[in-house]
């Protein structure tokens, strides 16, 4: 069993603690500031130990930690876990800036030390497939990636008005929040992007002055890309498709399954679909970690990757501020 410590326990923190413990591979102890909600997941989940500070988990020795606090929070923590030799998986997004980005990388790379970011939408069995497919060139080059999605967040996260959501200082708004996911995965799939430019706005959620709606046209490299993304739209779809010379294929997050089109005027054609309940991705994300520390896989986002995404959502905030295009 490796002991694992999670550090933070709000609602991903939460959700880690149970999902570590679904591998059976984990003995989990937890870090949360918040004496209640310490010890209500303690309770719940029968804890053999937690900690009210990192300073004080830190006493005791850890093979792994999950960095699950705000996002101003988890580059200085991921220094001090890396010092340690503590192998860490980084709740996305990496950060808030690049501050201590780099000196986190070369701590990271000078000690060969197992460190991964938790952009949870690469162990979803369609994406990795659809992933497959066109890395094999099975549509040929890929030429165009367009994503449409929408959620309404105040449904999922009622208290959205009083976590880290609510600032940009803290990591929220729907381009740190959300819109850092899609990134991701696009950049994982079609590379990273090059230049952009971005339109955002703070449409209808009440109580927070942050944008929940935003616009992105991106350049990858070659790729043409483009993405919309709200916050408030009733129904819940996310909709990721790959332009390529000679088909097409499409991500459904909503229907958890992935298609592809190859005929001229012919229909999408389901290429496999899956049943997934929500947890399904963070268990496997967390096999995924504690394979990466017994050292039988590599990272399933790398550092390197998450900064390139978080220099992608900075410059989408620059350029929603100055409206210019960025280069990355
Ligand atoms: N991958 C995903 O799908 C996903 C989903 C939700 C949140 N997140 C990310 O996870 C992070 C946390 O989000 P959340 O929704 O769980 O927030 P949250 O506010 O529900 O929980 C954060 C917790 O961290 C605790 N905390 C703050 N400072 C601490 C410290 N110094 N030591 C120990 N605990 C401390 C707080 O008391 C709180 O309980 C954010 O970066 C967010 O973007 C990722």
């Amino acid at each position: 069993m490796k002991q694992i410590l999670i550090i933070g326990g709000g609602s991903i923190g939460e959700r880690h603690v149970r999902c570590f413990q679904k591998t059976g591979r984990a003995d989990v102890v937890l870090c949360e500031t918040n004496d209640d909600l310490r010890q209500r997941i303690g309770d719940l989940y029968g804890l053999s130990n937690s900690f009210a500070s990192l300073d004080d988990a830190l006493t005791e020795r850890f093979d792994g930690a999950v960095i699950c606090t705000p996002a101003q929070l988890h580059v200085p923590m991921a220094q001090q876990l890396v010092e340690r030799r503590i192998a860490t998986l980084i709740e996305k997004p990496l950060s808030i800036s690049v501050d201590g980005v780099g000196d986190l990388l070369t701590a990271v790379h000078g000690q060969q030390l197992p460190v991964s970011v938790a952009y949870v939408m690469r162990q979803h069995p369609a994406l990795v497939e659809m992933k497959n497919a066109l890395d094999r060139q099975d549509f040929g080059r890929p030429v165009q990636v367009v994503y449409t999605g929408g959620q309404h967040f105040p449904f999922y996260r009622p208290a959205y008005r009083d976590i880290y959501y609510k600032k940009h200082e803290t990591g929220g708004g729907a381009i740190q929040d959300a819109l850092t996911h899609v990134m991701n995965t696009a950049e994982w799939i079609v590379g990273p992007v090059t230049r952009l430019v971005a339109d955002a706005e703070h449409c209808v959620l009440d109580g927070v002055n942050v944008e929940d709606t935003v616009h992105v046209i991106t350049r990858h490299e070659a790729v043409l890309g483009s993405f919309s993304l709200n916050q408030h739209q009733p129904v819940s779809e996310s909709r990721l498709t790959i332009v390529c010379e000679r088909g097409a294929a499409r991500f459904e997050g909503h229907h958890s399954r992935w298609l592809s089109s190859s005929k001229p005027d012919g229909p999408w054609q389901v290429e496999n679909d899956f049943t997934l309940e929500r947890d399904d991705l963070f268990a496997r994300q967390a096999d995924a970690f504690l394979d990466q520390i017994d050292g039988k896989a590599l990272p399933a986002c790398t550092l390197d990757e998450a900064l390139q995404t978080l220099k992608v959502c900075l410059a989408a905030l620059e350029s929603v501020r100055t409206k210019q295009w960025v280069q990355i």
